[in-house]
């Protein structure tokens, strides 16, 4: 059996306004008519049958838990945290969960704010992937690199293992480069990108976090033996959970462990971090014009305009992101749309 963990808790502050801490991306419909989290939980079910584990903060519980309902995922498992410790103490959490009945249930970590264009080659790479992960691998997949981008993690190639079909050795593992280190990663062509699935078994991940991030592992195991249960969620304990590094499995596990594998694939994946993102991977028209909601573009170039709730209107500019909500407007360059970053961070400053 492979359980997928659905991790919910990221707050994507670089697609404001429409991400919001109280309301982040992975619920929005940002690229179909489902949210990401459902496009994400649908994806696991229609590669695994058992139901997936889902960890999210308190926060977001009723929320996640209706669109998965509407979604038609059957009985999820919903850990919540009290605070976000970024996704190795939430996986760390998920493992223990899973290890209570089952120690080598096969765990497939799901980041829920991807999106995936090619179901076919996902359940064949899974297939792979799963496979090296009951030999007591952690599996990544490997994503052909395109640019320079210092946002993801970059895995070195080994060799094939033998016996493992579509399964290679990881020799390095580099999470979130320096332009100048990505730029090299990307020239010597032996690097891919990680997509921010994992593979592994949960007591491989129990195993690696003991090894590598011990602290990871006091904190959330006294947190998991402090929870509170009822009919739909699993509470971790609030003080303990509090007392948890905040480190991702890229950094406490992935660049530490030997015990790294990859299955290089071709999903059609894409990080759906950005508005420039967005625009790349939506449905253009021939003007290159993403319009979603109320909006009129005229004679406007290779742009990507929303709006929520207003009539949004531009005309004769080109690469632009404009978004308006019920209660902000951003207007940016495409190529600038990283930035938007700041204006979260000023506006997190100002409060
Ligand atoms: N439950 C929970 N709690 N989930 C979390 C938390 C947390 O505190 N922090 C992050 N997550 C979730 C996010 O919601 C997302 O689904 C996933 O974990 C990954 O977190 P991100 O914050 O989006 O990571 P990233 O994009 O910077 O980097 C990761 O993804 C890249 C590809 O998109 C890394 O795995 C990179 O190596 C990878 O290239
Ligand atoms: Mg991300």
């Amino acid at each position: 059996t492979v359980i997928p963990v659905i991790l919910s808790g990221g707050s994507g502050t670089r697609l404001w306004p429409m991400s919001r801490a109280s309301f982040p991306k992975q619920l929005w419909p940002l690229l179909s008519a489902q949210s990401l989290l459902q496009e994400t939980a649908l994806r696991a079910r229609d590669v695994s049958v058992s139901a997936p584990v889902i960890v999210c903060n308190e926060e977001h519980r009723f929320l996640i838990a209706e669109q998965l309902r509407e979604a038609g995922v059957d009985s999820p498992k919903i850990l919540l945290e009290p605070v976000g410790r970024n996704s190795a103490p939430a996986i760390a959490a998920a493992a223990l969960l899973v290890a209570q009945t089952d120690p080598q249930a096969v765990l497939w970590l799901m980041a829920a704010d991807a999106a995936i264009t090619k179901p076919e080659a996902l359940s064949s790479a899974m297939q792979n992937a799963v496979a090296g992960a009951e030999q007591g691998l952690v599996v990544t997949f490997g994503m052909k690199p395109t640019r320079p981008e210092t946002g993801y993690g970059y895995i070195e190639v080994g060799q094939a293992i033998s016996g493992l079909e579509g399964v290679s050795t990881v020799k390095a593992f580099r999470e979130k480069p320096d332009t100048e280190q990505a730029e090299f990663f990307l020239r010597s062509g032996d690097y891919l990108w990680n997509s921010g699935m994992f593979v592994f078994r949960a007591d491989t991940l129990i195993r690696e976090m003991e090894e590598h991030a011990p602290e990871v592992m006091t904190a959330v195991r006294a947190a998991f033996e402090a929870r509170k249960g009822d009919l739909f969620f699993e509470r971790l304990g609030i003080e303990e959970f509090k007392a948890a590094p905040d480190i991702s499995i890229d950094y406490a596990i992935a660049e530490r462990s030997s015990n790294v594998a990859v299955v290089p694939a071709d999903l059609g994946w894409s990080d759906v971090g950005s508005w420039d993102a967005l625009w790349d991977i939506s449905q253009k028209d021939p003007a290159g014009n993403v319009a979603v909601g109320d909006v009129l573009i005229e004679d406007s170039k290779n742009s990507y305009v929303r709006s929520e709730k207003y009539l949004t209107a531009v005309a004769g500019v080109d690469d632009l992101v404009v978004v308006t909500t019920d209660d902000a407007v951003l207007v940016t360059h495409r190529d600038r749309a990283q930035d938007v970053k700041k204006i979260v961070d000023r506006l997190k400053k100002a409060k």
